[in-house]
């Protein structure tokens, strides 16, 4: 079948886009810097966002309409707003109370598609009734677990939120004089919470470890990450080490990298060091098995 947006595969069981559309989605980069993204950009919301813009390419490509999304790290609901422009069903868990009031009132607003979201931490998926909200909204189920379509999300990145890096443009301090939540919560189920770097990234692993069952055989989780460089100095490899960690359950299937081309640029090492601005994020991609 063919349309003007292009020709559409009779066997394509993953979205509804044409050749053209599926190929050109397949770019390792891509740049969101369009008037919308800054009109959706709204870090008034909460002081880590990622925009609808950046997310809806991503759930157009790995759902049809209609499909189950969960996002296990809400926010302030991105990924859930771009399944209602979408036209997707979507569940969003937030540990943190505003946020978790906030995705559910701006999801409340669009409404035209089920969604629902879970005031809770991730690490308790496993309990009893933890899914209700989700299949009493019509959510697929077996055994009493949903059955998920597509898993995006973006986690905390480690405790960066907690660390000003001291210079005049910290964007932690600017949104301090704002009155502005410069990290997420004190709470210590909050993962953005964690000092040990490594039980961080084992945390995070764990956490898809058990998301896993929940998702169909086949289908994808896209997780956006970005390596980070602590206070000290150091580089942690924080998106690579999470490709490693969630390939062990997952397959890792490639990265695209978001790149964010209109940040002011902090001069950290300037005249002798080299000390980069970190200016991208990794959307890395996984599938999982038909079979484990
Ligand atoms: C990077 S932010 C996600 C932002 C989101 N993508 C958006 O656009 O608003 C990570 C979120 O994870 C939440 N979080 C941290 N620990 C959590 C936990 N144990 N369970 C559920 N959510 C958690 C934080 O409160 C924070 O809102």
């Amino acid at each position: 079948m063919r349309d003007d947006r292009g020709r559409f595969h009779p066997r394509n069981d993953l979205n509804d886009l044409t050749g053209r559309e599926w190929l050109a989605f397949t770019r390792t980069w891509f740049v969101a810097d369009s008037k919308r993204y800054w009109r959706n950009k709204r870090t008034e919301l909460h002081p880590a966002r990622f925009p609808e813009e950046m997310v809806e390419p991503f759930v157009r490509f790995f759902t049809k309409q209609g499909m189950w999304v969960l996002d296990p790290f809400a926010g302030s609901g991105a990924t859930l707003v771009a399944c209602q422009e979408a036209e997707r069903c979507s569940v969003g868990i937030e540990v943190n109370p505003r946020y978790a009031a906030t995705a559910r009132e701006r999801v409340l607003t669009l409404a035209t598609q089920p969604a629902v979201v879970i005031e809770s931490d991730v690490r308790r998926v496993a309990e009893p009734d933890f899914w209700a909200p989700a299949l009493s909204a019509g959510c697929p189920v077996v055994e009493g677990l949903p059955q998920l379509d597509f898993i995006l999300t973006s986690p905390p990145y480690w405790n960066m939120l907690r660390t000003s890096r001291g210079h005049v443009f910290s964007s932690q301090r600017e949104r301090a004089s704002k009155g502005l939540d410069t990290h997420y919560s004190d709470n210590p189920a909050d993962l953005g919470n964690l000092t040990d770097y490594d039980t961080f990234v084992e945390t995070l692993g764990l956490v898809f470890d058990t998301l896993a069952p929940l998702l169909r055989p086949n289908r994808y989780l896209v997780v956006v990450a970005q390596n980070l460089r602590a206070p000290g100095g150091e580089v942690k490899t924080l998106a690579w080490d999470l490709a490693r960690r969630i390939g062990r359950t997952y397959q890792f299937q490639g990265e695209r990298i978001w790149c964010q081309n209109v940040k002011r640029l902090g001069i950290w090492g300037y005249p002798r060091i080299f000390v980069p601005n970190y200016h991208h994020h990794y959307c890395l991609i996984f599938r999982k098995p038909a079979v484990g």
